[in-house]
């Protein structure tokens, strides 16, 4: 067996392997602090509260690594002419798409964009979500791309859960530079990710490669740059089709590689080899309806596999990733289990917080969901219900 075959064989079983305790406890300060049997609880230890929650399941919160949720306007029509048969490019071709988000979003106060995001937060804490990374890329132009991550940061002052913002300034062309492609670049690369870096309001900076949006040259330049002012790397790779996106990403070292739909092996195996994390956002391929990404050949391969909603007004609007796992387990072909694993412990890899959230081990931010049932299995097997009853975050009880 050869060294790439002990590690696929690993990163399966990993996925698989859940440790589920029954009849167990835990101290919880701010992070966790013990967990074991209910019968062995330390003794030396002091707590405040004891809190009986039998007969219900344990789950680490859910990291939802990729959204786009801070935006303005609404898109149901388009919505309606997809279900009629016309196409998102065919959408996108006409000014619509992204850009009629844009034109909204332009017009709209820091205020306004950033209640539609507390708003949209708070459905995902109901629906279990403790982590959560929001994208700008609706404003494409340094001040309203300022404006978006602006309203992102209200967000996190209002919502009491892990934020993480991306600077998205490449999501497309703004209208205005429709003719003049490369001074978009230029722009993006000389203006606004230096500002956006001074700002201190991204972590990750993401681009969307792909037919009709950014070619792989123009990422290449943009996401160096990006890497070089000290930007985490994530890309929207291979959603429309086999653009080469992620085997850019992966030769970029881009923490994740997300979408890809269209991945080739070449672009799968490449990203083994880098480690960069695999981020399938299976709603989009069900709103949009396109082939599923192929999570089987991707985790059989050894990808770290993470799962992520994608909210977005576009081709995705649910913030619920109790859905985002229906889908993954039936037309992606994953398991309970690795669906769990890959919406939790490697989302938050895919967000370089793998030390800090998605499992529930001591040490870890006290990040975790109650649900209303005695089987995890429920979250599929019973599925289109909400079956979180109780979301905690950072020790906390916020649902
Ligand atoms: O992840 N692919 C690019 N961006 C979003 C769609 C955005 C939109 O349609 O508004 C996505 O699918
Ligand atoms: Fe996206």
């Amino acid at each position: 067996m050869s060294q790439h075959d002990n590690i696929r064989g690993h990163i399966r079983e990993q996925m698989n392997d859940i440790s589920v305790l029954t009849n167990a406890a835990m101290i919880i300060t701010d992070t966790f602090e013990w967990i074991g049997s209910s019968h062995d609880i330390p003794s030396d230890i002091h707590y405040d509260e004891l809190i009986d929650i039998a007969g219900k399941v344990i789950l680490p919160g859910f990291v939802d690594s990729h959204t786009h949720c801070v935006f303005a306007g609404d898109r149901s029509d388009e919505f309606a002419r997809r279900l009629r048969g016309v196409s998102y490019s065919q959408i996108a071709s006409e000014g619509g798409g992204i850009l009629s988000t844009v034109s909204s979003v332009r017009k709209a106060s820091i205020e306004e964009l950033a209640e539609k995001g507390i708003a949209l937060a708070l459905e995902a804490v109901n629906h279990g979500t403790t982590t959560l990374e929001i994208k700008s890329g609706y404003g494409l132009s340094l001040k309203s791309e300022i404006a978006l991550l602006k309203a992102i940061d209200i967000v996190r002052q209002h919502v009491p859960i892990r934020i993480i913002s991306t600077f998205m300034g490449a999501h497309d062309v703004p209208p205005e530079y429709a003719h003049d492609r490369q001074t978009y670049v230029s722009m993006v690369i000389n203006e606004m990710l230096t500002a956006v870096k001074e700002s201190g309001l991204a972590e990750f900076c993401d681009i969307f490669t792909d037919t009709g949006y950014f070619t792989i040259e123009d990422s290449i330049r943009i996401m160096e740059s990006a890497a070089s002012l000290g930007f985490k790397l994530k890309v929207h790779a291979d959603e429309l089709s086999a653009f080469g996106a992620a085997e850019m990403a992966a030769q970029l070292h881009a923490v994740s590689a997300d979408h890809l739909l269209f991945c080739s092996e070449q672009g799968m195996h490449a990203m083994r080899e880098s480690g960069c994390v695999a981020t399938l956002l299976p709603g989009t391929a069900y709103t949009l309806r396109l082939p599923y990404a192929s999570a089987r050949t991707m985790i059989d391969a050894g990808l770290i596999v993470a799962l992520a909603s994608d909210c977005n007004p576009g081709s995705c609007y649910t913030p619920n990733m109790q859905t985002i796992l229906s889908l993954a387990c039936m037309n992606m072909g994953m398991s309970m289990e690795e669906a769990l694993t890959a919406a939790t412990l490697h989302g938050a890899y895919a967000l370089t917080r793998e030390h800090e959230c998605g499992s529930i081990e001591s040490g870890k931010s006290a990040d975790f969901i109650v649900l209303d049932t005695d089987s995890y299995t429920d979250l599929i097997y019973h599925f289109g219900v909400n079956h979180v009853q109780q979301t905690w975050a950072k020790g906390k009880r916020i649902r």
